[in-house]
């Protein structure tokens, strides 16, 4: 369905079925999601220190225009304030400027706002509704939608949190006009990635537009936000709590994971991390037999289209292993992979010996 300039896709959970609103220069649909919301009561903002100087005040407008009462909570940004110290924060806040059961959350702002703002949802008076704003691409494709949210604990990331859906992602690509350039390539990754698992269309459009994608142009990064957020939403209304079919979306997660947990999340940004993993994975297909060197060289290609690394000479093959034995997605001591069969087709695979794992490992090193 199309309104105007906004494209409107559903995640069709349910009586928990919510819409993803689509569009270059849409954030005054706020106004209507919020005036078609059972909610009526104080609205709660939260953002970062980057994110709330450029766009707080039109989104406090936007609330205020409806007729209700407004609480900004600015928090400080990046990955090391995803604690639960601001869930405490945030409660204590809101709870000074009257929010109640009434209320409704919005987020405001990139994965870390989003996924902070929305555990705070899920606890302030045991769940009130969130609305997601995302303003990064990674937030824009991947974590705005699906329900998932929660902290760090120094001991393991984002192990602490609940399934929380919202009740609208508003998605105005206009806001990524501010996003810094390492920020934007490395979201990109994760676009990458819903082609190879279910797009080979997609995955053609990215290694073709990438001159106007990293120009930002709107036009031009409509389709992949659209289409990624279709990807996902499908992922996530037939396996919301990822007990099967949710998991494809981790290609190039396992090995990721490990190289973000090596370098301490302090050399790579996930995006770039999940880039080299991708080329893993797809070293370790082809060592499977799965895909050709084609296919490799055409992942490799479109990654590198993006100004994302493929390869880590100094990578350390034994600890990075250690690493994905140790990842909390790895069951019963094996581990899962994520695998290409084609452009646009993976497979869960947990039969992959720890040989050939290691032969991808050290091919990322030398490739
Ligand atoms: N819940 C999920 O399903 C899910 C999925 C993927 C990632 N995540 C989480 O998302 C987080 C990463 O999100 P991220 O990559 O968006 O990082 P982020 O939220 O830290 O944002 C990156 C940086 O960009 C700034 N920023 C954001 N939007 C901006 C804009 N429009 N203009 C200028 N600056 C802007 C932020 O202030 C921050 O400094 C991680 O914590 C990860 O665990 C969650
Ligand atoms: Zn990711």
């Amino acid at each position: 369905m199309t309104t105007g300039t906004s494209d409107i896709l559903t995640v069709e959970l349910g009586e928990r079925a919510y819409p993803i609103v689509i569009g270059a220069g849409v954030l005054e649909e706020l106004r209507t999601l919020l005036d078609t919301a059972h909610n009526k009561g104080t609205v709660g903002i939260v953002t970062d220190a980057q994110v709330g100087p450029l766009y707080a005040d039109r989104v406090k407008r936007l609330v205020v225009d409806t007729g209700r009462s407004v609480s900004v909570h600015v928090m400080p940004g990046g990955e090391k304030h995803k604690r639960l110290e601001r869930i405490e924060e945030i409660c204590g806040s809101f709870l000074a400027d009257g929010l109640d059961r009434t209320s409704i959350i919005i987020a405001l702002g990139g994965g870390v706002v989003g996924d902070i703002a929305g555990f705070a949802a899920a606890c302030f008076m045991r769940g009130i509704p969130f609305i997601q704003i995302p303003t990064t691409i990674v937030a824009q494709v991947d974590s705005s939608v699906g329900g998932k949210t929660g902290v760090n604990h120094p001991l393991s990331k984002n192990s602490i949190g609940a399934f929380h859906q919202p009740d609208a992602v508003l998605i105005d690509m206009a806001l990524l006009q501010t996003l810094p350039d390492r920020e934007l390539r490395a979201g990109l990754a994760e676009v990458i990635k819903h082609g190879v698992i279910a797009d080979a269309d997609l995955f053609a459009y990215m290694e073709n537009e990438s001159a106007r994608i990293l120009a930002k142009d709107s036009e031009a990064l409509k389709r992949p936000i659209l289409d990624s957020c279709r990807i996902k939403a499908g992922v996530v209304a037939a396996d919301e709590k990822e007990h099967g079919l949710r998991a494809n979306l981790n290609y190039g997660h396992t090995f990721g994971h490990a190289i973000e947990a090596v370098t301490k999340y302090e050399t790579y940004l996930h995006g770039e991390a999940i880039a080299i993993g991708m080329h893993a994975a797809a070293l370790l297909a082809q060592e499977l037999g799965m895909v050709d060197a084609g296919f490799v060289a055409r992942q490799r290609a479109c990654i590198a289209a993006y100004g994302l690394p493929t390869t880590w000479p100094d990578l350390p093959v034994e600890e990075t292993l250690a690493a994905m034995r140790k990842d909390k997605k790895v069951r019963s001591g094996t581990m899962k992979f994520i695998l290409a069969e084609a452009m646009g087709r993976v497979v869960q695979r947990t039969d992959v010996p720890e040989d050939i794992v290691r032969g991808a490992l050290d091919a990322v090193r030398r490739d």
